[in-house]
């Protein structure tokens, strides 16, 4: 059984051809960083309008590179909730007329559920129960995962998204968007110790949440003290700027394995998946991989290229259409905050 699976949740247009025996035959992303840099974070609008640009060529090309014809296909899935409104309605779209156009099952799946199925395709082997820890550029939330078709929020952030946060900061210190990526390289020169920023509820084991809102406004009071402030208009030193990136890139990275190990431990469960754009982090991969590694536990990190979004989450669809769950016409884009 064949596959085409589609997501355009945020700011990747993405398709993948995957089987039900979980081989991806194919997986394009066309990737939207270049029309939101300038804005330094994501404009729903823009992002909207490129989606419906690329959705089709981006298709076209996962089924040619899947060396198959569109009529080989037996299913179509597609990421329909959490996201941006006017994204979401694109894929979906897309998704409803291809089913309904070939006759094949049409499957809504949760983009969240698919970042953490990814370590499922990754390493080919069965992943529940486990602890699933999700870091993007919107969340940022620790689930108790039972099954596919169970994820219960363990804790998460109750502001902003550890991917949100490095965005911001790196937009402070003058680093290109996505800055999740231009921080940590920034970071490799600088200090961690530097200067002591926040960690929220780190010390608190009766809560499994994050709080990375003032953990930004400490760096920005580091930067440039309170008040109004031109960011583009300064200029700082170069090792200042390093030491800044790597204490706040180390302040998140101690909250979000301190929290994951906390989950572990509370929990009792012994097998960690983690998925989203911040797990392509290296010194936070280190630093989870030394922590999970002293307790004997077992530490699936998705690689790096199924990190940051793209149309393999959507592999989770296999498990639906075992189950049966599969969806009619009437899929709705669900933007909700889903945690
Ligand atoms: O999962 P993703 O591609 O999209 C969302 O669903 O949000 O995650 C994007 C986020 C961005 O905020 C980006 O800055 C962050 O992931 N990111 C990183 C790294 N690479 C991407 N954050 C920290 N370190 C990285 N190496
Ligand atoms: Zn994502």
């Amino acid at each position: 059984m064949k596959i085409l699976t589609i997501e355009s949740t945020c700011d990747e247009t993405a398709a993948a051809v995957i089987t039900d025996d979980l081989q991806v035959l194919s997986s394009v992303v066309a990737s939207q960083d270049e029309l939101h840099q300038r804005f330094a974070g994501v404009v729903p609008e823009i992002a909207a309008r490129a989606h419906l640009e690329r959705c089709l060529p981006v298709i076209d090309e996962a089924i040619l590179k899947a060396n198959i014809q569109l009529a080989d296909i037996d299913a179509v899935a597609v990421a329909n909730m959490p996201g941006l409104a006017g994204s979401l309605l694109v894929g979906v779209t897309a998704a409803k007329t291809l089913a309904w156009l070939l006759d094949k099952p049409l499957i809504g799946i949760n983009h969240l559920q698919g970042h953490i199925y990814a370590c499922q395709v990754a390493f080919q082997r069965p992943i529940f129960p486990c602890i699933g820890l999700i870091i993007s550029g919107g969340h940022s939330t620790i689930y108790h995962c039972k099954s596919p078709f169970d994820f219960e929020p363990l804790g998460g952030t109750i502001d902003d998204a550890a991917g949100e946060s490095f965005d911001k900061v790196a937009s402070m210190l003058g680093l290109p968007y996505p800055g999740g990526p231009s921080l940590s390289k920034c970071a490799m020169n600088g200090n961690p110790k530097a200067f002591a920023f926040p960690r929220p509820f780190l010390k608190d084991s009766s809560r499994l949440d994050f709080s990375f809102s003032g953990l930004k406004t400490a760096v920005r009071y580091e930067i440039a003290g309170p008040g109004a402030v031109d960011f583009k208009s300064l200029t700082i030193d170069d090792q200042r700027k390093a030491d800044i990136a790597a204490s706040f890139e180390q302040a998140v990275i101690d909250c979000l394995v301190g929290k994951t190990m906390q989950a572990m431990k509370t929990t009792g469960i012994q097998r960690i998946c983690v998925g989203g754009g911040v797990a392509a982090n290296r010194r936070f991969r280190a630093a989870l991989e030394e922590e999970v590694a002293a307790t004997g536990g077992e530490l699936l990190i998705a690689p790096m290229h199924l990190c940051t979004d793209n149309a393999v989450l959507g592999a989770i669809a296999v498990e639906k259409i075992k189950a049966g769950q599969v969806d009619d016409l009437s899929l709705d884009a669900l933007p909700g905050l889903i945690r």
